[in-house]
């Protein structure tokens, strides 16, 4: 089973995407754990609840302080090893092969980044690596959070259902994938290219993986260099 914690500020964000479809089958199946950790449960202040604090040196925004974070991660290790992933901009870029390189792990514990970011002795101590899903920014690292989480279970033998699906989708041998057609074979006039009703599968093959390298070129050229 891989166990995937999530620490956040805002609980309530998740349910929506983890408790539907294949990562519920998921965790149906007990492929996966899913477990959401509200950071404001490890606050110092029990009262306020209160998770940030003002950056040393002045600026704008607020960070993350270091204390409820420490606590958490301590919590939800127990004794167990786990991979510490914090969300940022400023991470790593995450694609597919980083996806897989996750898999290898049973423990996977996610900081959700928010405001200005987090203390810096929490990335120096307790954070295995910091993950960017792209070159923008987010309110927040939940929505990667929920992208990561979703992007490595999916890999994990027996999250989705036919493991051959997983084999020639987009990314598999650095190419994206080309046009699907389903019935009707004619639609207003616009038919389904004939090679896909003529039953060779060899040439059907050939076509799909021409289609692909030209779909490659055409939106990713860098991912064939
Ligand atoms: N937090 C805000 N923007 C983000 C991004 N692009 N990737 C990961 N975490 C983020």
């Amino acid at each position: 089973m891989h166990h995937f914690d999530i620490v956040t500020i805002f609980p309530d964000m998740f349910p929506a995407v983890f408790n539907d479809s294949i990562l519920k089958r998921g965790q149906e199946k007990k492929k996966i754990a899913i477990r959401i950790h509200d950071l404001r449960d490890y606050s110092q202040d029990p009262k306020r609840r209160s998770v940030d604090d003002r950056p040393f040196g002045g600026g704008p925004g607020m960070l993350l302080s270091a204390p409820p974070l420490f606590a958490a991660i301590q919590k939800i290790k127990g004794r167990r090893k786990a991979r510490v992933i914090y969300t940022s901009p400023a991470g790593v870029p995450f694609d597919q092969k980083h996806a897989k390189r996750l898999t290898r792990h049973n423990n996977l514990i996610i900081i959700c980044g928010r405001y200005e970011g987090i203390d810096e002795r929490v990335k120096l101590k307790c954070v295995d690596e910091e993950i960017s899903i792209g070159d923008y920014v987010l309110t927040g690292g939940e929505i990667p959070a929920m992208a990561i989480v979703d992007a490595v279970a999916r890999l994990i033998p027996g999250v989705v259902g036919k493991e051959d699906s997983l084999k020639n989708e987009s990314f598999e041998e650095d190419l994206l994938e080309g046009p699907h057609y389903t019935r009707p074979a004619n639609f207003r006039g616009l038919k389904v290219p004939d090679v896909l009703l003529s039953g060779n599968h060899e040439a059907i093959k050939r076509w799909r993986r021409e289609q692909a390298v030209a779909k490659t070129k055409k939106t990713r050229p860098d991912l064939l260099t």
